[in-house]
């Protein structure tokens, strides 16, 4: 039964793999058979997942790309299929937020979210699209935000909620050539995208900030649990393996019960 879940000899490409749920997606997918690339603009941070991979023995490749470069994961995504001949997972899990109130956001700060969390997914999802010829599994990463809307994130959720409707349209599109394209929607999880609520620009941490953050997060849960990179890349395990072969054009909610849609 659990072989169900394994993805063995399966290529998966992971962007924003070099941190947090991107990382933790590359170490899971290539602990349940995958041949792993994870692509970052983080060289320190793809070394560590390198790292991590081969510490329990797990072969992971790192890659630059910076999403933002529609023509650079084009090429990418053809390497992959050129060194590998064939792509069946992608995990698009690069991503940033930038804080700022809406009446202070500008034109360029909403350019930048726009372009790395909707076009490198989109990009990346066109790209894969057109390479995963035997069928192939698609994983965007959206947000909790869809279902509570957070002041001084109005860029993060304008961008989540544009992942989570390209993601329905690739599923319509690609569905018939038996590629499925889902979104996860994590709520909560401590990762560099969330350390930036208690950390300062000199890299100073705010622990007792820390601390009340983590407590406000787990009283939000009925289960009273925050969750961890490694719960969402198993969602993202199901939904790249056998076991989610029914599932496309979702939005899989991830979040402890914090949000309920
Ligand atoms: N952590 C959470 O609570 C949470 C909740 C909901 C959704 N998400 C989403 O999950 C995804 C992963 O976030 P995370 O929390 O692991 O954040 P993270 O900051 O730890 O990791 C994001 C990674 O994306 C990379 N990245 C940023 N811009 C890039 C670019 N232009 N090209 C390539 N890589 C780039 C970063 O270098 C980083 O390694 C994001 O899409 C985020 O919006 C996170």
């Amino acid at each position: 039964m659990t072989d169900a879940f394994l993805v063995t000899d399966k290529v998966a490409l992971i962007t924003g793999g070099g941190n947090g749920i991107g990382q933790e997606t590359a170490i899971v997918l290539a602990a349940a058979g995958a041949r792993v690339i994870a692509t970052d603009v983080n060289e320190p941070g793809l070394l560590e997942t390198r790292t991590r991979g081969e510490e329990q023995g797990l072969t992971i490749e790192t890659r630059h790309l910076d999403v933002s470069d529609p023509a650079a994961v084009a090429d990418l995504v053809d390497d992959v299929v050129a060194q590998y001949s064939r792509l069946d997972i992608l995990v698009n899990a690069a991503g940033i937020m930038i804080m700022r109130k809406a009446l202070e956001v500008t034109p360029e700060e909403l350019e930048k979210v726009l372009r790395v969390n909707v076009g490198g997914t989109f990009f990346a999802c066109q790209a894969a699209g057109r390479v995963m010829s035997s069928g192939g599994s698609i994983i965007n990463l959206t947000s909790a935000i869809l279902d509570r809307a957070s002041p001084g994130r109005v860029t993060y959720a304008i961008s989540k909620g544009g992942v989570a409707q390209l993601t329905r349209t690739f599923a319509l599109e690609l569905g018939p050539v038996g590629i499925r394209v889902n979104a996860i929607a994590p709520g909560w999880v401590e990762t560099g995208m969330t350390n930036q609520h208690w950390t300062d620009s000199d890299g100073t941490v705010d622990h007792t900030k820390r601390a009340e953050y983590i407590a406000m997060m787990t009283t939000a849960s009925p289960l009273s649990i925050v969750g961890t990179t490694r719960d969402v890349a198993l969602s993202a395990l199901q939904l790249a393996s056998e076991a989610g072969s029914f599932i496309t054009g979702q939005v899989v909610r991830i979040n402890g019960g914090s949000y309920m849609a």
